[in-house]
């Protein structure tokens, strides 16, 4: 039967007990949810600038990465990549006149891949207008923060400098506006007593990995809908 529920900005039930029919098999290529083939040879781009915990948490639930791009050619995300056999770039904006020049070489180089959805995985990069509009409603974000609340470059220490009690993740589109498109799924992550930045990161990290190779699956398969700041999801669930 066909089911239509919307994501939201708590994670479903169905998802966040890891119901059956939705878990993940590593598999050597594609993503298999059990059951059903979400993102079966579905492509996806990820962009990445740091560490790359997300992007092999993406590789490790089988999503198919077909590229990974870099802004840093000194980023780990990238030595992830060539372990895992994926294609790698480099695209830096030193190498370009202007921001502008930078999003449309990026654009360019991401377009080439042919993605179905494509990934920011801790990408340190604000994307313009003419990057974003080249994948509407097909680029996927997770934030260290559950949004709007600590938006920004320094999320997770803003949280813990204000004194928050609850922080967590954000996987969301990207729209036009930084760390502002329509939310996929959020979790909420404590704060504990004697928490530093490294440590609550790591904790909120665990999440993402979570959540992530499940919303770019989904997206990936087509199977995200957006109405204004809503997120749909189209899909075959259990019942
Ligand atoms: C993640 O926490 C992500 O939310 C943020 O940067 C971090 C990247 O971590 N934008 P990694 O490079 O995937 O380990």
């Amino acid at each position: 039967m066909n089911h239509t529920r919307r994501t939201g900005s708590i994670l479903p039930g169905w998802l966040a007990g890891r119901a059956p029919g939705w878990q993940h098999r590593a598999g050597p290529r594609g993503s298999e949810l059990a059951g059903e083939n979400v993102a079966d040879n579905r492509r996806v781009v990820v962009l990445a600038s740091g560490n790359g915990s997300n992007l092999q948490a993406l590789l490790d639930a089988g999503i198919d990465v077909v590229l990974v791009a870099s802004d840093r050619p000194d980023a780990y995300a990238l030595e992830r990549a060539r372990l895992a056999g994926v294609d790698t770039a480099v695209v830096r904006p030193a190498d370009h006149p202007d921001r502008q020049a930078f999003d449309r070489a990026l654009r360019d180089l991401v377009a080439a891949a042919r993605p179905d959805a494509v990934c920011l995985a801790g990408f340190m990069r604000i994307l313009g207008p003419e990057f974003v509009r080249a994948f509407p409603d097909r680029i996927v974000n997770t934030h260290p923060s559950l949004l709007p609340a600590f938006g920004g470059a320094h999320a997770v220490r803003d949280a813990l400098a204000y004194g928050v009690r609850v922080s967590g993740c954000t996987v969301h589109l990207v729209d036009e506006q930084v760390d502002h498109g329509p939310v996929l799924f959020q979790a909420a992550v404590p704060v504990e007593d004697g928490d530093d930045e490294a440590s609550l990161h790591e904790r909120i990290k665990r999440e993402e990995h979570r959540l992530l190779p499940v919303a770019v699956g989904l997206v990936a398969a087509g199977r995200v809908r957006t109405d204004g700041r809503r997120a749909w999801l189209t899909a075959e669930v259990p019942s």
